[in-house]
């Protein structure tokens, strides 16, 4: 049986900084941060964007391509959590109004909560033939103003369809797989902000990478000429571009590899790091930019979740692949910048860490849903178009 990506989508919000005038602002390079660590913008995440309202804008655009009788899974990937009980898939079930039949909750492995959600629908699919499932892999990377993470910030969802006979890309069935615990990057509930040993998170990558490519290629017999295009999780890109170095270090040239992998990061490049989205918004550049790729294509795929799970698998392009796309160029570009002093405004507006109500500013609203606030202690989502009515309608109740 053929199971994979049906569809695909990617959502970030409308707002984003430039990194070389953040560079100036901390008294750094550019080069440092556009050369060393290869990134261009960042999204600019307002406080009425978070998991779910991210997650529930990526998906909307499935909504048609969704089945209510077939679909029986959502899974929502991701370490940016808005409740330490009630999953976010079940607020994007309410904002989509999807089927009371599909069992939703959410996974949480750092960066790897992607990754895990996708190989479990899957896995569900071959299981129960004839089903689709929907995973969202969601997350805001939040390290701190003036931090050493905060050149690499970002955010944004990609939600996939999974299904039989997949328009895409079908996913291969053998992957490799290293998991160990390491202290690299953590973060603890009673903070938004991740805890990172940049430098060692850095080295583990690599590592855990080598460890599941020398499986792979072990058990598989494979080599990187077998592959069109790597595709690596992306903290910043900098950091693929040094796995891709440490791919060419273990076996041969990959000099074919090299052009594919700079068309995968340019939307990482526009938007920072997506945590669990990240290795998508990688494929969906790639897929989307590039027009050279070709039905029965094989695309490796490097997965990283810090603390540490690596997984390695494989995909195959089916053919008219790039008919099922949306193309995204436009969503990035329409996007409004901010100086630096409007980024660092955007970003101590944050839903507070304590019980007390709070409003998010309507001067950010963007996408189709939106967090307008915390009344209670319990989150207020609704779709833009009502939560910006002066006063709310009857078709809003
Ligand atoms: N021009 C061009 N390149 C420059 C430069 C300049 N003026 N100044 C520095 N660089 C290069 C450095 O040589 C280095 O390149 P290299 O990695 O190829 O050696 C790169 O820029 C980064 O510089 P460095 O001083 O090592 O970075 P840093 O101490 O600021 O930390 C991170 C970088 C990524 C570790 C930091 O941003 C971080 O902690 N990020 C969050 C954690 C993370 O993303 N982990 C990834 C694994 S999940």
């Amino acid at each position: 049986m053929s199971i994979g990506i049906d569809r695909i989508s990617l959502y970030t919000p409308s707002y984003y900084l430039d990194v070389c005038e953040l560079a100036v602002a901390r008294g750094v390079d550019p080069n440092k941060f556009t050369i060393g660590i290869g990134q261009d913008k960042q999204a600019v995440i307002p406080s009425s964007q978070d998991i779910v309202t991210m997650g529930a804008n990526a998906a909307i655009r499935l909504r048609g391509d969704i089945d209510d009788s077939r679909l029986g899974l959502v899974i929502v990937g991701t370490e940016s959590g808005v409740d330490a009980s009630k999953a976010s898939a079940l607020y994007i079930h309410e904002l989509l109004n999807l089927p009371h039949s599909a069992r939703c909750m959410e996974i949480k492995e750092a960066c790897f909560g992607g990754t895990a959600a996708l190989l479990v629908a899957r896995d569900y699919i071959a299981a129960h033939p004839g089903k689709q499932a929907l995973i969202i892999a969601a997350d805001i990377a939040r390290y701190g103003l003036a931090s050493g993470g905060e050149v690499t910030q970002g955010g944004g969802a990609v939600a996939i369809l999974v299904s039989e006979n997949p328009r895409i890309a079908e996913i291969e069935e053998h992957t490799s797989v290293y998991s160990g615990s390491i202290q690299d990057f953590w973060r603890p509930v009673y903070t938004d902000e991740a805890q990172a040993r940049g430098k060692y998170s850095t080295e583990q990558y690599l590592e855990f990478f080598e460890h599941v490519w020398l499986d792979y290629a072990h058990t598989m017999h494979a080599k990187p000429q077998d592959f069109a295009a790597f595709l690596f999780h992306l903290p910043y890109t900098k950091m693929g571009a040094k796995a891709l170095r440490k791919l060419e270090e273990l076996t041969e040239p990959v000099t074919h590899l090299e052009q594919r992998f700079e068309q995968s990061i340019q939307y990482s490049r526009a938007i920072g790091n997506v945590y669990t989205g990240s290795l998508y918004v990688g494929l969906i550049s790639l897929l989307e930019l590039d027009n050279s790729l070709k039905a029965g294509d094989r695309l490796a795929l490097f997965s990283y979740g810090s603390g540490a799970v690596a997984e390695l698998f494989t995909a195959r392009l089916v053919e008219g692949y790039e008919k099922a796309l949306y193309y995204h160029a436009d969503l990035l570009n329409q996007r409004t910048q901010v100086s630096v002093n409007e980024y660092e405004s955007i970003f101590k507006d944050v839903v507070p860490y304590a019980p007390q109500d709070y409003s998010t500013n309507p001067r950010y609203y963007c996408g189709d849903f939106v967090l307008t606030g915390v009344v209670g202690m319990e989150r207020q989502y609704a779709t833009r178009s009502c939560a910006e009515q002066p006063i709310a309608s009857a078709a809003c109740d």
